[in-house]
């Protein structure tokens, strides 16, 4: 197996006038430097092809990461491609409405089993915080119950580690409750009757829901008088064409649905039932971009193409096959008990566990940092794309019995693992966050 410490000059050299003028140095949290190993890592992308992206020091890298999962298609897909530039030829934005607008929403109408109306945003986030507006204006109540990750937004943010700068009233606002535990769902209406205007919720993740879960969660929701809402930002078009709610059957009042509909040009959007949507005909959802014709073109040449090419039956074949020939590895290399590849084929995520004697987070910076060198991309999840296909995950089979050989003799040695890693080791995503991240990172020591 071909190995090369990446030669990161470049990436160094940007940094370092990044560092002084942007905050944070990155505009997406998890894209910036406390998530890759610093020092070895790549920090900066300047080109994409398929699953394949070349850093600006031209090292190249199968990438597991998709851009945070929106390129479903892979990078510069040809369709999607035309479709943006023919549309910039035309015009991006324009001074009246455009049909594009009316022809997505009829896609995603058919796409989507909770769909008789879509509006338009930018962000993921724009799509939830619009949806729990909605709920609130429907209802006429204050409080949110949620399940999983939906944005940056103040409503959401205000209970995580992060909250610096939100008025401590959202605090009081949403409440969480654990997926796969109806007790906490109930509290949570106990504590606060007639008074929770939505249930919001991925509502598939790293997890199985057990019990009937999701039917459980639709009917204390709608016995309750509250509105349930998929977040199928990340599930949507990926887990099934028509997302989570296809899968299981249970359909929402709400979706939102955003990343793989446009394969990575920003476009988000809030779906749902007639006599919610409508709403927004007295309640303010309205900006500059919403009809934004280059997310929107993308999106009239994405969704068609997800359908007809049977994307997420592509995600779950090679994704299967990549999460078996993990679990089989660390089986073979007697690791079963510190990592493991976990969820569903379509999106999987290696979990560490330092049995007492490694950090967790260390453990996944020696990953990532061995996996750069073999030309992996990678920060512990699988953002699979129809570009990924077998020979790309025999590869990266292949790299993880290196690098699964490696730790397995560092076991056996008893060695420590910090000094082993190259750089400054990866930081823990927010705490006090999403249930699913937890799954991922087993805080042992
Ligand atoms: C399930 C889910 N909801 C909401 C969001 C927020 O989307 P965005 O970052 O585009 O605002 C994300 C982003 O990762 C997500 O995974």
């Amino acid at each position: 197996m071909k190995t090369k410490k990446p030669v990161i000059k470049k990436s160094d050299e940007i940094y370092k006038r990044a560092k002084q003028i942007i905050p944070a140095g990155s505009q997406t949290f998890s894209k910036g430097v406390t998530q890759f190993v610093e020092g070895f890592a790549p920090k900066y992308l300047k080109r994409g092809k398929g699953a394949y992206v070349w850093d600006v020091d031209d090292n190249k890298y199968l990438d597991y990461i998709m851009g945070c999962h929106p390129l479903i298609l892979g990078y510069a897909d040809p369709d999607v491609n035309k479709a943006v530039v023919d549309q910039l030829k035309l015009g991006s934005t324009f001074s009246l409405m455009n049909e594009l607008e009316v022809d997505v929403t009829e896609l995603l109408i058919d796409a989507v089993p909770c769909a008789e109306a879509a509006r338009f945003g930018k962000n993921g986030a724009d799509a939830t915080t619009v949806g729990v507006r909605i709920a609130r204006a429907v209802t006429g109540r204050d409080h949110i119950a949620y399940c999983g990750y939906h944005g940056w937004h103040d409503w959401y943010i205000a209970n995580t580690d992060l909250n610096s700068g939100i008025p401590e009233f959202n605090q009081k606002l949403a409440h969480s409750f654990a997926y796969n535990d109806i007790e906490s769902l109930e509290k949570i209406f106990r504590e606060y009757p007639d008074q929770v205007a939505v249930v919001i919720m991925e509502p598939l993740t790293i997890i199985e829901p057990k019990d009937s879960f999701l039917e459980n969660v639709k009917k204390i929701t709608h016995d309750n008088g509250a509105l349930l809402m998929f977040d199928e930002i990340m599930t949507g078009f990926r887990f099934a064409f028509g997302g989570a709610q296809e899968l299981t059957g249970v359909v929402p009042d709400l979706t939102s649905v955003a990343k793989a509909i446009s394969n990575g040009i920003p476009l988000s959007a809030i779906v749902g039932k007639k006599e919610y949507m409508f709403s927004l005909e007295k309640t303010f959802f309205s900006f500059t971009y919403g009809g934004d014709c280059v997310g929107l073109a993308a999106a009239k040449a994405c969704i068609p193409k997800l359908k007809r090419e049977k994307v997420p039956d592509h995600l779950w074949r090679v994704g299967g096959v990549l999460k078996d020939g993990f679990n089989k590895l660390a089986e073979q290399h007697g690791l079963s008990d510190y990592v493991s590849c976990l969820g569903y084929p379509c999106r999987t995520i290696i979990s560490f566990d330092g049995r007492g004697v490694y950090k967790p987070l260390e453990m996944k910076s020696y990953f990532q940092q061995e996996l750069i060198r073999r030309g992996i991309l990678w920060t512990a999840y699988h953002a699979l794309s129809y570009s990924h296909k077998m020979e790309d995950i025999e590869f990266t089979l292949s790299c993880y019995d290196d690098v699964l050989g490696l730790f397995s003799d560092i076991v056996d040695k008893n060695e420590k693992l910090h000094p082993l890693i190259e750089g400054v080791p990866v930081k823990p995503v927010f705490r006090k966050v999403a249930d699913f991240m937890s799954y991922t990172i087993k805080e042992k020591n």
